[in-house]
């Protein structure tokens, strides 16, 4: 059998090999490498990695307008420290007395379904407590009924609501239950939980 033969069955017997051309001179005992380019989108995209590792190269290092990770961090640094001097500007962690805030507080409460477990006048119901009451299980002070609205407590069937609602209408929600809501006299009162606290 000649290499010439050997070649031709080879060839046969690799249809998927169709676009390869034996290399000349590589062809040992009959066994031949095949000179078979990878497709052209493969080469596409290795030549477009490099392209890309040019263009990050120059832009991080040798020319140098992209920042490199310590003036990232100053930049960092520096937005916190703006951030915290100018105090978060339009977030009142305060308890809010005026009328526009009471009204957007109440279609929290409405909109937040509140009423499904405190009643629609905060009365309570077999789930939640009364919110209309001295009585309060987890304190009554604006950053202890604030804390409960915002992380709830899961095991005891209170939502958190930090998800669905910002710290500003929390606190407008908060004011509500606090100023508003507490005036309500609801026909049907649930029974007090909780401590004494006014
Ligand atoms: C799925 C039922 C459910 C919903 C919805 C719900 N609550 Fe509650 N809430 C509870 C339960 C139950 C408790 C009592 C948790 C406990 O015993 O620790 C509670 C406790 C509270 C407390 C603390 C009361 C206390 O005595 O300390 C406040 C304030 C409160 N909810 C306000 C709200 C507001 C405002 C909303 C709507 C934004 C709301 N809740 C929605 C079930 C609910």
């Amino acid at each position: 059998m000649t290499i010439e033969n050997n070649q031709d069955t080879m060839h046969g017997n690799h249809p998927e090999n169709g676009h390869g051309h034996a290399m000349d001179e590589h062809n040992y005992d009959g066994i031949e490498e095949l000179d078979n380019p990878p497709p052209g989108w493969i080469m596409f995209i290795f030549y477009l990695t490099i392209g890309i590792s040019i263009l990050y190269g120059a832009y991080y290092f040798w020319i140098g307008i992209g920042p490199d990770q310590h003036q990232e961090y100053e930049r960092a640094v520096l937005k916190a420290q703006a951030q915290y001097e100018s105090g978060q500007p339009g977030v009142q962690m305060v308890l809010l007395s005026d009328e526009v805030s009471l009204a957007e507080g109440k279609t929290i409460y409405a909109d937040m379904n509140c009423a499904a477990c405190h009643g629609a006048e905060g009365e309570g119901n077999a789930i939640g407590p009364n919110l209309t009451d001295d009585y309060w299980i987890h304190g009554c002070s604006f950053e202890e009924v604030f804390n409960i609205i915002k992380n709830g407590e899961p095991l005891k069937g209170m939502t958190a609501f930090k998800t669905q609602l910002s710290d500003e209408r929390i606190a407008k929600v908060t004011s509500y239950v606090m100023l508003t809501m507490k005036e309500y006299n609801p026909a049907n009162p649930k029974d007090p939980q909780g401590e004494k606290c006014e």
